[in-house]
């Protein structure tokens, strides 16, 4: 991911992880930092009038989700990558396809996902660079 090598440096780790990938995760704070945004973001979703659309198309317990998240982040951000793991390839977009998923739910989804990343994350230019390439991922996952 060509944003995130150019903003963190690369990762001296030796535990499976690509080495010519970005470290944000150490950078951002590690696993700790990862597992707070994931939960987070879930806390915004139930708690926030404007997102209750979004919060309605889930059918697994929302601890499920939130799991899942947690783990897609860790990889997604160069770190342990848990849910191919557990899980295999995210192909996320395809796994989206059961879910009607317009502008608006788009945009709930990012009103969490900032948020949750302004809350867990200290540095404004970290804040920015990881809000900018997930609203990008967002707005792929749109299929209508
Ligand atoms: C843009 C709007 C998005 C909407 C409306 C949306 C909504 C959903 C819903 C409803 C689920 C199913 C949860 C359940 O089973 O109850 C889900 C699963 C998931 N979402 Fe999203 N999502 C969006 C974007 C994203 C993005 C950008 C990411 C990655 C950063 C992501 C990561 C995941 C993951 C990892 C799962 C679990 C997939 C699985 O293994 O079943 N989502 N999403």
């Amino acid at each position: 991911m060509n944003w995130l090598r150019k903003l963190f440096t690369k990762p001296q780790v030796d535990d499976g992880r690509d080495p010519t990938q970005s470290n944000a995760y150490d950078i951002i704070g590690g696993d700790n930092v990862i597992r707070a945004i994931a939960h987070d973001f879930y806390q915004q979703m139930q708690t926030r009038p404007e997102t209750q659309a979004l919060l309605a198309i889930h059918r697994s317990p929302i601890a499920d989700s939130e799991q899942k998240l947690y783990e897609f982040l860790s990889g997604w951000l160069g770190g342990p990558p848990l849910y191919q793991q557990k899980h295999g390839n995210p192909a996320l977009r395809a796994r989206h396809t059961p879910f009607a998923i317009d502008e608006s739910m788009r945009d709930q989804w990012l009103i969490c996902m900032r948020a949750a990343i302004n809350n867990a994350i200290k540095k404004p230019e970290h804040q920015q660079v990881i809000i900018q390439a997930i609203s990008t991922l967002a707005d792929n996952m749109r299929n209508q």
